[in-house]
């Protein structure tokens, strides 16, 4: 007899985190995946005593190709059936592009494409047994806009976005829907969290804490919603991309985007 749990990669911190305890919180089994030394142990017994479900992990690092056929034996070779998918996994880099080291570049794509991409096709047997499944990738908004110093990473994103609209329409006669969540910035790392207090008003307003972006994005997938932009802010951006001149949208991108001057931002994961 299987019995149903939600995947979350990405899952000991962030939105990846936050998640997580949203599912936990409606009662649904997990299996969490991030690279080892996480704290994804510590993370397990936590949800498991506070919410009373069962939650298994595996720590693996997403970049290798070969972590998700083994994420997809350890499922198939379990009872665990895997009703909710969420690809949240990601690399995050803000920098010039002729600064990026090819390394770094390789790993974004690797975390940010082919593993959400990968995972989604090796898992797929097992959604569709589940009879009703759900996908949930974690893309960006930076996936609709052309960025400076965010060209791979809004690359990778635009690619998720685009993948999944197709594909929902693909896996409909399998009962499994795709939701897209598109968050502008997130308050997930001490990083960001000063990164985003340095920004515009306006721009301050688009961010959200990663606890509310999780109940926006879990309960849009459960009424299996296309895309989903969350926060009333970044709507209206949205909406008014479409109606603003391309020049004026390049000028308030590119001073929003200069503002930062950390240290060392363009090799870490946690901006
Ligand atoms: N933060 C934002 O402003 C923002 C805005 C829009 C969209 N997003 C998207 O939201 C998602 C989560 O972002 P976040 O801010 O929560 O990022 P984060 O705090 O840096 O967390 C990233 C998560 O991904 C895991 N991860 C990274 N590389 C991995 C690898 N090679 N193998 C396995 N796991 C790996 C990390 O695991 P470890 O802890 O083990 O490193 C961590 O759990 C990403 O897809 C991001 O693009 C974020």
């Amino acid at each position: 007899m299987k019995t149903n749990y939600a995947l979350v990669t990405g899952a000991s911190q962030g939105f990846g985190k936050a998640l997580a305890l949203e599912f936990a919180n409606r009662k649904i089994n997990l299996l969490l995946i991030a690279l080892p030394n996480s704290g994804l142990p510590e993370l397990s017994n936590f949800i498991k005593q506070i919410y009373g479900v069962d939650v298994r992990y595996l720590e693996v690092d997403l970049s290798i190709g070969q972590s998700s056929y083994f994420i997809a034996d350890y499922v198939n070779s379990s009872t665990l059936q895997i009703k909710y998918l969420v690809n949240n996994a990601g690399v995050l880099s803000k920098g010039l592009f002729e600064d990026l080291k090819d390394e770094f570049i390789l790993k974004q794509i690797a975390v940010n494409v082919t593993a959400p991409t990968l995972l989604t096709k090796v898992l797929l047997e097992n959604l569709k047994a589940s009879g009703a499944a759900s996908i949930l990738n974690i893309s960006s908004m930076a996936s609709f806009f052309f960025l400076p110093k965010k060209q791979v990473y809004g690359a990778t994103k635009a690619y998720l976005t685009s993948f999944s609209k197709s594909l929902r329409k693909e896996l409909k006669k399998d009962n499994i829907s795709v939701t897209t969540i598109c968050p502008g910035g997130l308050n997930t790392t001490t990083r960001l969290c000063y990164q985003n207090r340095l920004v515009s008003w306006i721009a301050q307003k688009t961010v959200l804490n990663p606890e509310d972006a999780a109940k926006i994005a879990i309960k849009a997938m459960i009424k299996t919603e296309i895309v989903v932009v969350p926060g009333f802010v970044n709507k209206c951006l949205m909406a008014l991309d479409k109606l603003l001149p391309g020049f004026i949208k390049d000028r308030l991108a590119n001073r929003e985007i200069n503002k930062f001057a950390i240290p060392k931002l363009e090799e870490t994961n946690h901006q």
